[in-house]
């Protein structure tokens, strides 16, 4: 399965994914990783990795499908059929869910349903939970909702500090989103209503 990969900045999770395609143990192949910040240190990492990569600022669009629109055609060469969010630090509409035959992944640093939104980490602190940890979704309409293909736990003392969450929850996440993209790649993933079977061979 061909997949682009979407980030906005960092781009750890991204890494991971390229990381084990050169160790010959991602399922898919990365085809192209987009940004919609042109400045995203993932950009480097990614041409680093000789993978093509692309940017559009979403300044100039009216509204977010618009915009979605011109991604699609931004990307359209690479002939992704599935595509992952990793820090990707946009809503999507689902003019972009069209775009992807074998659908939208995305990683979020939160257990869900519990902590949707674009500070999962800072809000399970600030909640005082003493479990934690991330999730691996098909992406649907609605922000951090879709069938949950993967998640992983972590453990929180008593006022744990943000910062010190988020380093350690990293190598999990990139553990997490490697696995849920070799099940979906290997066409293992059947999704029933909300529930995602998970086929053995
Ligand atoms: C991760 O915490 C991911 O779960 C969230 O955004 C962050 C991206 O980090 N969606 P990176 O760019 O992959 O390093």
């Amino acid at each position: 399965m061909q997949i682009a990969v979407f980030v906005s900045g960092r781009g750890s999770n991204m890494q991971a994914l390229l990381d084990a395609q050169a160790a010959g143990k991602l399922s898919a192949r990365v085809v192209g990783v987009f940004s919609n910040r042109a400045e995203a240190p993932a950009l480097e990492i990614a041409r680093a990795h000789g993978i093509p990569v692309a940017t559009l600022s979403a300044r100039a669009y009216a509204d977010r499908e618009a915009y979605d629109r011109a991604v699609l055609d931004r990307v359209a060469e690479w002939q992704a059929e599935g595509a992952v969010l990793a820090g990707y630090m946009r809503i999507v509409t689902p003019a972009f869910l069209a775009g992807f035959p074998r659908g939208v992944i995305n990683i979020h640093p939160s257990l869900l349903p519990a902590f949707p939104g674009a500070h999962g980490i800072r809000d399970a602190c600030a909640w005082g939970v003493r479990v934690t940890g991330c999730t691996v979704h098909f992406v649907d309409e609605r922000v951090d909702h879709g069938p949950i293909i993967a998640q992983r736990a972590l453990a929180l003392p008593p006022c744990a500090d943000p910062e010190e969450t988020a380093a350690r929850l990293l190598p999990l996440e990139h553990e997490t989103l490697l696995e849920a993209t070799n099940l979906w790649a290997e066409g293992r993933l059947e999704v029933q209503g909300r529930r995602v079977d998970i086929r053995t061979s």
